[in-house]
């Protein structure tokens, strides 16, 4: 019999091949995942182990079983395969009868700064799509680090405070990759649309609504999420508003701000809806226009609402509050006592990181200087993208 493996004119179904560290997956890394889908029918991601991230970047700040959780439940992700290798090999994608394999136009580089990607790279089976600009594992650890609300506010402001941070930090904040560098997010309602379900509840579905911060986004919300969705037909999830979260949570919270975190909750399979910004006590009036039938809360403690008041005092009433065991005892909190905790070894695998870049950019720079001297131009135009 003739093989049929990676031949897309023989197969109906198009199996695309994606890998990362997947560390502290943000709305950039399932925007990347979105985009890997549409160009195929079927998504396979592969997870590298801690081992693996350790040895080529620097130590992880999730264990490989929270990041393997937190890929498998990114809507656009069919499979995850759990230690994957670092370098993408083509007996890997023909092992998992992918066709191609997906990576953002940025640099991964191994510790001894070779293109991840050269083997596929070679064989015409690689596709690039473009990174999410503004949003990366290393932006949202500065933000911890920095203590202050500034990243609440958009602008310009956002992008200096965070070169004067890295400088006070003592890497070289003149250097800035154009992959990692931080730079500002710009949310679109285009986004939100790629993002949203589009669904609708149907009649006869049981709606369930739940509502908090969700900063952040981790395990211990998706194990909580999973619990909601399985109350009932639809999940609905309310988003408080930045100033609200930072009332009852205090210092810099949310380190995430509420579009950045619509879009990590809308990327959750379990999630069929949000409400951008939802009044943090659930009234009558909110309910009523969802028609929620349960409402949801994690054993985590709730904090009162502005006028001292249970936020959850309607949907008591009308008996139909839930407490939920997630099963998981994480929050938000410890992932900002993990980062503290290990400042300098993530500043240390930050800087790194850059530098190796900076490296790559200045060998391509040079090469294509000499071919025809608009390498500059186009690197200009491709950070901006
Ligand atoms: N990715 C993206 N946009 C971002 C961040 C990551 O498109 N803002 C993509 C990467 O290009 C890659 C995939 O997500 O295709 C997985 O990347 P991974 O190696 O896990 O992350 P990093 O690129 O190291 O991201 P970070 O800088 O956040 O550590
Ligand atoms: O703290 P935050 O507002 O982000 O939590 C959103 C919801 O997730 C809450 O209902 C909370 O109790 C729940 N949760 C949970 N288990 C965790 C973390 C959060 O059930 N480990």
């Amino acid at each position: 019999m003739i093989p049929v493996k990676n031949c897309e004119q023989d197969r109906q179904e198009i199996r695309v091949w994606c890998d990362g560290c997947y560390d502290m997956v943000h709305f950039g890394h399932a925007n990347s995942l979105r985009q890997a889908k549409a160009l195929g029918d079927v998504l396979i991601v592969g997870v590298h182990t801690d081992e693996e991230i350790s040895k080529h970047k620097g130590p992880p700040v999730f264990t490989q079983e929270e990041r393997y959780k937190m890929v498998k439940a990114i809507k656009w992700v069919d499979q995850v395969v759990e230690g994957a290798p670092y370098v993408t090999t083509l007996d890997t994608l023909d092992k998992y009868n992918c066709d191609f394999c997906v990576h953002g136009d940025d640099i991964t580089v191994t510790a001894d700064g070779i293109d991840t990607y050269y083997m596929v790279k070679k064989a015409g089976r690689y596709r690039e799509v473009p990174r999410t600009a503004g949003v990366s594992t290393t932006d949202l650890v500065g933000r911890m680090l920095l203590l202050t609300r500034e990243h609440f506010k958009r602008g310009d402001k956002e992008y200096s405070v965070a070169l004067e941070h890295s400088s006070n930090l003592g890497t070289d904040s003149t250097a800035r990759s154009p992959y990692t560098g931080c730079s500002q997010f710009l949310p679109t309602t285009q986004k939100i649309i790629q993002f949203s379900s589009g669904l609708s509840p149907k009649p006869t579905d049981k709606v369930v609504y739940v509502a908090g911060a969700f900063d952040l986004f981790h395990v211990g919300h998706l194990d909580f999420l999973e619990e909601a969705h399985k109350q009932g037909d639809f999940l609905i999830v309310g988003l408080h508003t930045d100033l609200e979260v930072n009332r009852y949570k205090g210092s810099n919270y949310p380190i995430m701000n509420l579009h950045e975190r619509v879009l990590s909750v809308l990327a959750c399979k379990y999630v069929h809806e949000v409400v951008i910004g939802a009044p943090y006590s659930v009234t009558s009036d909110l309910m009523d226009h969802f028609k929620v039938q349960v409402v949801c809360h994690g054993l985590t403690p709730t904090a009162r609402d502005a006028d001292g008041t249970d936020p959850y005092l309607v949907p008591k009433k009308r008996g139909c509050f839930k407490v939920l065991n997630s099963g998981n005892d994480m929050t938000t909190e410890d992932i900002v006592q993990r980062i503290i905790r290990h400042r300098l070894d993530y500043e240390d695998r930050n800087s790194r990181k850059e530098q190796k870049e900076m490296a790559v950019v200045k060998t391509l720079q040079n090469a294509h200087v000499k071919q025809n001297g608009d390498y500059n131009e186009k690197m200009a135009t491709d950070a901006m993208s």
